[in-house]
């Protein structure tokens, strides 16, 4: 045969592979609202950039009539491509071939390209959509499972891991997402769950629906295991595409640097911090009116709302943001914030993103609910995570600083290189009105008029402690700052901080509060 021949048959073989699981699963697939595999890596990746590797793998299974079944590319589509130019391992489950399960060859293919993102240095994109370790492959297919979760936590803190979730994700399927840096959810197409409505009917005779069990808006809302929503494929691959911008290859690169742009003029920073400090207003302003362009590319909008975190850029530089939120719950750390804020800032941490701070907080929601939830190893999550944390951080207490707040949020003795505070802020073991009601209980008691007594020592102990100067005055603040003046020293302070040393001390690992 000649060349020519044989180069029309490998065509005409790459078409039949091409198909997938066939038309009548691509129909099924696409009046579900979805996309296929193919066209979802195609949609994320630079236009002709998808190089497609391991499509003439195939199962090796025997048994339940495995044998006569062919399954082309194993229910797995995976390779290698740019997102603006910056290369990226991939894969797709193809839910058209057998639904995605995951079989042996399936699993090898997944963790060959695997293997390439980490010898290679670039970040892996995982697209999920599969019913779970196969069942006819038994042991193999969980073996499977196990070789992927042990590449996730070799490569975690090594090269960037995302997952996407476009289809019913269930058992081993979600496992592996959980251990990788950023979770993707599409309104009605993501479901995740460990066992599904089938196994909670047989074994505790409740009818539950896919969506309530782990819809989208479940894990964005309530467990924090996504942390990018869309309410379509497309909006879930702009940001995806939006999160690569902002953060490096590797580990041993920083983000690619943006041309610096100014704050938008209608965020002004002099006019978003009301002086009374009960009052609520919403930190993302704050954020966005010291940011390139004010574009801040929030991580888990939804859940913990609390805290904020994030993305954006400083005279082009990529940082991580985390701010209390004083529009929920006046920002109050708890056992779901912790959570949230501890594991960004190690991601900033590990991967070279400098993190800035804002904080206005009363301190840790206190309550029954709070304390046997975990509050206390929750809450030390984010002290562990600041304190361990060696790239450069610049804190901006903007008003309240109360208690372990005031620790917590990367103060002076977690090891911040910069602490700034404006005039309004109030660093404090805790707020006025408690100090007073604790303090001078007895004045209070025994005074004529025990009001008038009580707004007194409210109003000395504002005086005395409500202030930033106590703190500027023992060097725990090293600077108080007109807002105005917040963008010039960030930009200043994330340009003197490049050459920053690490100065921990050798260890294997920590033992973090996980
Ligand atoms: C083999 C599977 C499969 C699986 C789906 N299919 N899941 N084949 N192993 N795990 C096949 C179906 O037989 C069907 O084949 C095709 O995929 C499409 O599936 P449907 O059920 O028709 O689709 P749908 O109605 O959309 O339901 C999707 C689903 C459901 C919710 C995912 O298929 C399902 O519940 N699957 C089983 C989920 C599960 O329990 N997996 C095991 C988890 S245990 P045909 O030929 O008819 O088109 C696990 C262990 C690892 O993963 C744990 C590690 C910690």
């Amino acid at each position: 045969m000649s060349l020519r021949s044989k180069t029309l048959e490998l065509i005409r073989k790459r078409e039949q592979y091409l198909q997938g699981g066939g038309e009548k699963a691509i129909e099924k697939q696409l009046s579900m609202g979805k996309l296929t595999a193919r066209e979802r890596i195609l949609a994320i990746l630079d236009k002709d950039s998808f190089q497609e590797y391991d499509l003439f793998v195939e199962h090796e299974a025997r048994d339940f009539d495995m044998s006569s079944k062919v399954l082309y590319g194993d229910g797995v589509i995976t390779g290698t491509g740019t997102i603006f130019g910056s290369p990226v391992c991939i894969f797709a489950q193809d839910f058209t071939v057998a639904g995605g399960s995951l079989g042996l060859m399936h699993a090898r293919k997944i963790t060959k390209i695997m293997d390439h993102a980490l010898k290679l240095r670039i970040p892996l994109i995982g697209i999920n959509d599969s019913g779970g370790a196969r069942i006819q492959e038994g042991v193999n297919s969980l073996a499977g499972y196990g070789e992927i979760f042990f590449r996730n936590t070799l490569a975690s803190g090594v090269i960037p891991q995302i997952s996407v979730i476009l289809g019913p994700c269930a058992g081993g399927a979600v496992y592996s997402p959980a251990l990788t840096d950023f979770v993707f959810v599409v309104n009605n197409i993501s479901k995740l769950f460990i066992t599904g409505p089938e196994v909670i009917k047989t074994v505790l005779g409740e009818e539950i629906s896919m969506e309530d069990l782990g819809g989208a808006r479940v894990h964005a809302e309530i467990t924090g295991n996504a942390h990018f929503f869309a309410t379509s494929e497309y909006e879930c691959f702009e940001q995806i595409k939006k999160l690569i911008t902002f953060i490096p290859w590797n580990n041993t690169r920083r983000a690619l640097p943006f041309k610096p742009k100014e704050p938008k003029k209608e965020y002004n920073i002099e006019k978003i911090v009301p002086g009374d400090p009960k009052m609520p207003y919403d930190v993302r302003d704050v954020i966005r009116a010291v940011v390139d362009d004010s574009d801040f590319f929030e991580v888990q909008e939804f859940w913990a709302q609390n805290i904020v975190i994030g993305f954006a850029r400083i005279n082009g530089e990529t940082v991580g943001l985390v701010a209390n939120q004083p529009l929920y719950l006046a920002g109050v750390l708890d056992v779901d914030s912790s959570d949230k804020a501890a594991r960004f800032i190690r991601f900033c941490d590990a991967f070279n993103i400098p993190i800035v701070t804002f904080v206005d907080l009363p301190g840790y929601l206190p309550g029954i609910d709070q304390e046997h939830a975990g509050v206390i190893r929750h809450g030390a999550k984010l002290l562990y995570a600041y304190s361990e944390a060696t790239v450069p951080k610049i804190t901006v207490i903007l008003r309240k600083a109360y208690g372990g707040g005031y620790i917590a949020m990367g103060s002076r003795h977690l090891r911040a290189d910069f602490v700034f505070a404006w005039p309004s802020a109030e660093i404090a073991v805790m707020g006025p009105e408690g100090a007073a009601n604790i303090i001078f209980r007895k004045e209070i008691m025994e005074a004529p008029d025990p009001e008038a007594m009580r707004k007194q020592k409210v109003k000395e102990y504002k005086e005395k402690f409500a202030n930033p100067y106590v703190a500027a005055a023992k060097g725990y603040v090293d600077a108080v700052i007109e807002p105005k003046e917040t963008r010039k020293l960030l930009v200043h302070s994330i340009e003197i901080s490049k050459e920053k040393v690490n100065t921990t001390p050798y260890k294997k690992h920590g033992i973090p509060p996980f």
